[in-house]
């Protein structure tokens, strides 16, 4: 391969892919291009050079140099090929597409229907890529949650208070079950689950009859509103409620330790394999392992074992 391009989402830890991606390419003397706006970029023909030093002093920082869009005319046939147009015009071998489910979707399009060597590299807080543990950016959109979630404990508990924190994951209730289990929380509401709200009014009411008073709820923006539930336990139960939604806070801020080695690693590895002509699959790593997973197989529905945080979430309430 002699060019290769990027185009990505946007979390924490994808410069730090984005920077292994340039300077591993730079050692096969594979020039690195980048799309800016990801799908809408290609569309466009909106392209950067990358090289070693374009992508100096940006480890350490949040989002995506390339910036990001969604974009709806990938969707269509007439959008698509444009992209492959301005692929083949500007001579790249193979694309690299860092993303979550809807950018890795848009990568098995390209390799399926239009026959583009392309590899994805897992690259979204919601962690939820099938067959992949670990996505880069759902280890700190946790941390920056927890931490968030830390700061509403003092005032929950301060003021014997119920709170209900809306957490981010529109089908996956990943950030939301972990920040339960590492926060502490009482409860915790997420898609995959259906709620029992009489049951949950009954557990506060009882708490609070042996002098349990702050109440943390956690609820996963896919499943409910945190507005609606906190309407429902104050008619139910007669307690005051508050509400917090931490929203994009979760997607951006300094990459942690463990997302930006994600980043070097799986951007280091994805190179390889593109160079070595396996296409239309993303890149793993699992019990220190790195593998290739079919984007076909990536992009569908994860499981997470709800059932068994629900139940360790429950007991160490
Ligand atoms: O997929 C990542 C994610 O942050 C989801 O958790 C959230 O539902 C969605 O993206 C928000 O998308 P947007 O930033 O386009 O509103």
């Amino acid at each position: 391969m002699k060019r290769i391009a990027i185009l990505t989402r946007d979390c924490a830890g994808i410069n730090a892919a984005i920077r292994s991606v340039v300077r591993t390419a730079s050692n096969f003397n594979i020039e690195v291009v980048g799309f800016m706006r990801g799908y809408d970029g290609l569309i466009d023909n909106d392209i950067i050079s990358l090289n070693h030093r374009s992508v100096s002093g940006i480890i350490n920082k949040g989002g995506t140099i390339l910036k990001t869009s969604r974009s709806e005319r990938f969707y269509n046939e007439s959008g698509q090929n444009e992209a492959i147009n301005n692929i083949h015009q500007n001579n790249i071998d193979g694309l690299l597409v860092i993303g979550g489910n809807g950018s890795l979707t848009g990568a098995h399009v390209l390799a399926s229907k239009y026959n583009i060597p392309v590899i994805g590299v897992p690259a979204t807080i919601d962690n939820d890529i099938s067959g992949v543990e670990f996505s880069i950016g759902a280890d700190t959109a946790v941390n920056v949650a927890l931490d968030a979630l830390d700061k509403i404990r003092d005032t929950a508990t301060s003021l014997e208070r119920i709170f209900i924190v809306e957490v981010m994951g529109r089908n996956c209730g990943y950030i939301a079950l972990n920040v339960s289990l590492a926060g502490g929380c009482e409860e915790v509401l997420v898609p995959e689950m259906d709620i029992d709200y009489d049951l949950m009014c009954k557990e506060i009411l009882q708490g609070n009859e042996k002098g349990k008073v702050s109440w943390i709820v956690i609820v996963a923006e896919g499943k409910a509103k945190a507005i609606d539930i906190a309407r429902i336990i104050n008619e139910k139960t007669n307690l005051e409620t508050r509400v917090a939604v931490l929203g994009h806070i979760q997607r951006g801020g300094r990459p942690t330790a463990v997302d930006r080695l994600l980043g070097a690693k799986l951007g280091n590895y994805a190179v390889n394999v593109l160079n070595q002509g396996i296409t239309d699959h993303c890149v793993n790593l699992k019990n220190g392992e790195f593998s290739t997973i079919p984007l076909e197989y990536a992009i569908q529905p994860k499981k997470i074992d709800v059932e068994n945080y629900y139940k360790l979430i429950k007991i160490l309430m």
